[in-house]
């Protein structure tokens, strides 16, 4: 077991990395929360395999849990599913008492921590991230959201969890394809902050044996994200290179309206992207956009993206959310393990693509 404690100005709280933990989220609840009624909330594919399991376990430890399962897929991040999702919660007469859990990947996690986030003005939530994704990334660090049809994650707030409860296990019934998703968000940790753990990513020969160290990785991930996140809770500065590579990613995301490629997917494409302007502009040195281009190549993940035209990523990069007033911040490279946050005007930002 591995435990890490993110320590905020007004909060902290512990994140759990333990293989096996998702047969005693009952027990780990009990020690922190001393009420009754829990919503636990999840979607049909991770209620599959873990709906009943947590909601035993719980019951097992004399909780009473609603259990509300939500379609899979970031359609739920909706204003309908959020009304749904608050008048269940009411009917079961959910107070400031009682505890939310987000059981699932990043939509489940944006969704119900937005949920107990706004439902009452605040319901205590804990996470359990089912996707490599949500486990190195959104479970941690407080930002929760829903999307607008015109972009993702455009109704937001930061909301920490009480704890975040992580079992590298559950990684073994996701699709291969969501895996990678995480991948691409994990080899930009190493990217950010950390050339050991890009260097470990380059040393793993297969996708077969990636498995044998994922705790290790999830760990180091999460490692970085605390790191990052304690700094700037709000994402005012040094938080906002955790978007390395998301800027044209988000800008294909939307492109393609949220379909055919997923966010590590995008993600992917954005690092190699930025990273080869940067060698082209002297800003990085040589030979890292090759590495990068290797590594996605490796673990199944897209490098290049030839339908969009630049025009169109530069339209859809100019109503990111990022873009405060006439300028944007990229999140630029000099080396691996070494990025940093330049402020471009929407002129300037071509320069870049
Ligand atoms: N996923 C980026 C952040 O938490 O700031």
């Amino acid at each position: 077991m591995r435990n890490l404690q993110i320590n905020l100005l007004n909060n902290q709280y512990e994140i759990l990395i333990k293989s096996g933990i998702i047969n005693s989220i009952g027990e780990e609840i009990s020690k922190i929360y001393e009420g009754n009624e829990i919503a636990l909330i999840t979607d049909e594919n991770v209620d599959k395999f873990y709906g009943d399991i947590v909601k035993k376990s719980l019951e097992d430890n004399d909780f009473k849990v609603l259990k509300v399962v939500l379609k899979p897929g970031e359609r739920s991040k909706s204003i309908e599913s959020l009304m749904k999702l608050y008048n269940e919660l009411l009917d079961f007469k959910l107070n400031r008492g009682n505890l939310i859990i987000a059981l699932g990947g990043g939509v489940i996690g944006d969704l119900a921590g937005f949920c107990a986030a706004t439902l009452l003005r605040g319901i205590p939530f804990v996470q359990v991230p089912t996707s490599l994704l949500a486990q190195i990334d959104s479970s941690i660090g407080g930002k929760v959201a829903i999307d607008l049809p015109s972009g993702k994650n455009l109704i937001g707030n930061f909301y920490h969890p009480r704890a975040v409860y992580i079992d590298p296990q559950v990684l073994k019934t996701l699709e291969k394809r969501y895996v990678n998703d995480g991948l691409g968000e994990a080899i930009k940790y190493g990217l950010i902050k950390d050339k050991e753990l890009f260097e470990k990513f380059e040393s793993i020969e297969s996708y077969e044996v990636l498995f044998e160290y994922i705790e290790d990785i999830i760990y180091k991930c999460c490692s970085i994200k605390k790191q990052v996140v304690e700094q700037d809770e709000k994402d005012k500065g040094e938080r906002m290179i955790l978007n390395f590579g998301h800027t044209i990613g988000h800008a294909i995301e939307k492109l393609e309206n949220y379909k055919g490629v997923s966010h590590g997917e995008a993600v992917a494409i954005g690092m190699y992207s930025i990273a080869l302007r940067c060698e082209e502009l002297n800003i990085c040195k040589d030979g890292v956009a090759n590495r990068i281009k290797s590594l996605l190549y490796k673990f199944n993940l897209p490098y290049d993206f030839q339908v969009k035209t630049r025009e169109d990523i530069i339209d859809a990069i100019s109503v990111d959310k990022k873009t405060i007033g006439d300028f944007i911040n990229l999140i630029l490279i000099e080396d691996i393990g070494k990025v940093f946050i330049h402020k471009v005007t929407h002129e300037e930002l071509e320069k870049f693509i």
